[in-house]
């Protein structure tokens, strides 16, 4: 409200002198374009943060009227070398700390009775942002990250790949901004009714803006591989995301975002993935699994929540009333009805993708991805065969012509 009041001033008063002085006066009502903090503790956090987190606000849309909040949390390798993932959570409409605190971040609730308070934080022991010696590089080893013929570099037939440091061993960690995205998710505001307005195709728009935004306010990173990554709903814009950012850069657009490919873990794609979820669900034990993520929904609930926890964050106050883990408001328009032509125009121009599907996944059944990944009738360059992690097979993968790889990951969901 301040900021759309400071805004109209601005727009009367000619006088250059009583402008700085309201401008001066109103710094803290005015938020810049973008902004970003050092996040050194956390509640519920014992001590410093072990890895280096900022969060921030990164102004999207017509006049920045889409802010957008982000964590970032840089690799504990070598950030310099490694690569820059954005991570989207799916939903639709659900906050990137799910994947944060639940799934592949440094951090996860400790397993104990709630009782008030920010619950208590621990270090997760696989996070993507730490060295980890179960993690894939150019070894047969696996772990929650790639397998390996995505991270070992490229295939020597393939022409026009968008860069090749294919004799390098890749790096099996990277820097992850983790974007709550499309707007109205997690800690992401409107500023008018307009920039309120959320679409498949909206998503892809402020995902590509805040991706370039980003990079321009952290220069250092300019230069990294840039990959995509998300899961669940994120097979759907996701694809289209990737598009547009590749588009942007035949245009010539600056500063050129460095994209190499795109990782999706059991994707949405067709929209008719539960049409696979009868024929699947024999028989697992999943009743558990699913016990457990409500129980650290909602302590993630209970922590976004928390007075003190916002502030660490820098989160603004009054920006948002309650946070809740997926804004699954009605009005979402699902204007991108199959994500799959847009695979098919990423792998003919040579971007690597990675998809992978938990085989325990009851809503995004391995079935239906497969089903159609083999509809793009890409010729297979290595076929189905076990990955391993610590020793034991993790799961399958099977590798296409067009860079395109899928994996199973074992009893995972
Ligand atoms: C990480 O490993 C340690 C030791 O095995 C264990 O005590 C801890 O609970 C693990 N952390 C998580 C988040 O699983
Ligand atoms: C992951 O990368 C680190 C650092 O580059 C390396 O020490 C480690 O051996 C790698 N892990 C595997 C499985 O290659
Ligand atoms: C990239 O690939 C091209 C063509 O295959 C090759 O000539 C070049 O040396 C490669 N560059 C690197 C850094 O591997
Ligand atoms: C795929 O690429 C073609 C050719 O550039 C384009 O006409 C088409 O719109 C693209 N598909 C999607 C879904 O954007
Ligand atoms: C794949 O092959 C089938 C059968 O030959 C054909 O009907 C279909 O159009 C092809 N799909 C693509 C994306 O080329």
């Amino acid at each position: 409200m301040g900021k759309m009041k400071s805004s109209v001033i601005s727009s009367y008063l000619v006088h250059p002198a009583i402008l700085l002085f309201l401008l001066l006066l109103s710094q803290y009502s005015i938020e810049p374009a973008s902004c970003a903090s050092r996040v050194k503790f956390l509640p519920g956090f014992e001590g410093p943060l072990p890895f280096l987190l900022e969060t921030g606000y990164v102004g999207v849309g017509e006049s920045d009227d889409v802010q957008t909040f982000y964590y970032f949390i840089e690799s504990n390798n070598n950030p310099k070398e490694d690569p820059l993932l954005l991570w989207l959570s799916g939903g639709h409409g659900c906050s990137s700390l799910t994947a944060l605190l639940l799934e592949i971040g440094p951090l996860a609730f400790k397993q104990e009775e709630y009782n008030g308070g920010a619950p208590n934080l621990i270090l997760r022991n696989q996070s993507w942002n730490k060295v980890l010696d179960s993690l894939v590089s150019s070894g047969d080893d696996g772990g929650v990250s790639p397998p390996s013929s995505f991270r070992s570099g490229g295939d020597a037939k393939q022409r026009r790949c968008p860069a090749n440091k294919s004799n390098k061993r890749r790096p099996n960690v990277s820097s992850i901004i983790y974007a709550d995205l499309p707007v109205k998710t997690g800690f992401s505001y409107a500023r008018t009714e307009l920039a309120a307005q959320r679409s498949d195709k909206l998503f892809a728009d402020q995902a590509h803006q805040f991706l370039r935004k980003w990079l321009i306010d952290h220069p250092n990173f300019l230069s990294s591989e840039v990959y995509i990554a998300g899961a669940s709903y994120s097979g759907i814009p996701l694809p289209a995301i990737v598009q547009e950012i590749v588009h942007a850069n035949e245009e010539g657009i600056q500063p050129r975002i460095n994209l190499q490919g795109y990782l999706l873990g059991d994707p949405a794609t067709t929209r008719r993935e539960a049409n696979y979820r009868i024929p699947f669900a024999y028989g697992m034990a999943l009743i558990s699994e699913e016990l457990y993520e409500t129980y650290t929904s909602l302590l993630m609930t209970y922590w976004a929540n928390d007075n003190n926890v916002q502030t660490a964050l820098n989160v603004r106050k009054g920006s948002i009333g309650t946070w809740i883990r997926c804004n699954q408001d009605e009005d979402f328009k699902f204007d991108i009805p199959s994500s799959v032509e847009y695979h098919a125009n990423l792998s003919k121009k040579g971007y690597r993708s990675l998809i992978y599907n938990g085989d325990h996944d009851l809503l995004v059944p391995f079935l239906g991805t497969q089903e159609w990944i083999r509809s793009l009738n890409y010729s297979i360059v290595d076929d189905w065969r076990p990955w391993n992690s610590n020793g034991q097979v993790a799961g399958y993968t099977r590798t296409y012509s067009n860079r395109m790889t899928f994996a199973t990951v074992k009893a995972s969901i």
